[in-house]
């Protein structure tokens, strides 16, 4: 008896006397680890007689309890005890600037596309798309390049290899098959549900290829299509239909002129103008004494529309086409076309927008 008592004061000056946690541990397992002392008079039960065991068990239990109780209220203050000198010694200077986190951008190009949709959007337009790798029959033969012609040079088109039957996939030099694409389906889908054909107003964006390469010049660009049929559009919606577009994309009231000109898929063709003038070295686009040409159009032709089995002497309409990245250099004093592919992270962190309020096709530019 007298023995576990001193073996209580022992250990509980011992716990006591820890001055840290690990102190603490040490006395523990001296005591009430496996082969602790605590543990091994435990073990000793077992051998002893029951009357004494009876007497005896009791307190031993009693102690051991006691001294897990010791050491547990012994630990719980030295926990406090080190978060307190923690807290005065750590300070946190709250007004240091946050690690920044890395945030992406949106490329101008992508931005010129999310802008182009949302202002043509409001006029009505959908979005239309086609494949990259097109056949000669969407690039060229449906939109009236007549074969050998010299326009399917001008083209600097990529050729695949010759298929097995002979003919070569490319890559499409223009966005304008998807005119034809657009057009097919929409007459399937007269034919399937046994109505008329319906309006077609659709923008096509995408990206085009063809092998070329200086300051304004990349063998990959993007352009939108534009193409509007029905049985009464003429040459007049063409014009404001660009003219408003122009005014929107710019932000401010544009001068615009047609020229005629050339392309095999429309007649009239025109291309468009746009006002500017230099002031010193920068460009202001909208009024001025200079022209610049900024895209091409004109009414579908009807050897396009009777391509597709869309009769020419009941529809009509126009279609144009827009180079995206020279928009995006106007409107972004961009010098250089090679770069918006050169992927180098500075220059996307300078002309990059913001992923926050992008104009969409629901909500149109604010
Ligand atoms: N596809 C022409 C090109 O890449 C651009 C173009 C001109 C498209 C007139 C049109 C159009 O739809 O009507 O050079």
């Amino acid at each position: 008896m007298q023995d576990l008592q001193n073996i209580q004061a022992k250990v509980q000056a011992a716990i006591d006397g820890a001055i840290d946690l690990e102190a603490l541990d040490i006395v523990r397992v001296a005591a009430l680890g496996k082969k602790g002392e605590v543990s091994l008079l435990m073990r000793q039960l077992g051998s002893m007689a029951p009357e004494q065991r009876k007497e005896f068990g009791p307190k031993l239990n009693a102690l051991k309890n006691e001294l897990n109780q010791a050491v547990l209220t012994k630990r719980t203050a030295l926990e406090a005890e080190l978060l307190e000198q923690k807290l005065a010694s750590e300070t946190i200077d709250v007004s240091l600037p946050a690690t920044p986190i890395p945030k992406g951008s949106i490329h101008p190009v992508s931005q010129v596309f999310a802008e182009t949709a949302a202002i043509f959007a409001d006029m009505g337009f959908e979005i239309a798309t086609g494949p990259d790798i097109e056949t000669d029959f969407y690039n060229f033969t449906a939109l009236n390049f007549p074969p050998k012609h010299p326009a399917r040079d001008m083209h600097d088109t990529f050729f695949f290899n010759a298929d097995e039957d002979g003919t070569r996939k490319l890559l499409r030099t223009h966005t304008s098959p998807v005119q034809i694409r657009t057009l097919q389906a929409a007459v399937q889908m007269a034919k399937d549900s046994g109505k008329e054909l319906a309006d077609t107003r659709i923008i096509a964006p995408g990206r085009t290829y063809r092998c070329d390469s200086d300051q304004t010049h990349t063998p990959m660009f993007h352009q939108v299509e534009g193409l509007v049929i029905d049985k009464t559009t003429h040459m007049g919606h063409l014009k404001g239909c660009l003219q408003d577009f122009v005014s929107a994309f710019f932000e401010r009231e544009i001068e615009v002129r047609f020229r005629p000109h050339h392309f095999p898929f429309t007649e009239p063709s025109a291309e468009m103008d746009i006002g500017y003038e230099r002031v010193g070295n920068e460009i202001r686009i909208g009024q001025g004494d200079k022209w610049m040409e900024i895209l091409g159009c004109g009414m579908v032709h009807p050897n396009v529309l009777t391509a597709v089995g869309i009769d020419p002497d009941i529809y009509q309409g126009f279609a144009f086409g827009v180079g995206i990245d020279r928009l995006a250099m106007l409107k972004y004093g961009i010098p250089d076309l090679r770069d918006f592919f050169a992927c180098d992270q500075n220059w996307l962190q300078h002309y990059g927008f913001s992923p926050i309020n992008q104009p969409n096709l629901a909500t149109g530019l604010s």
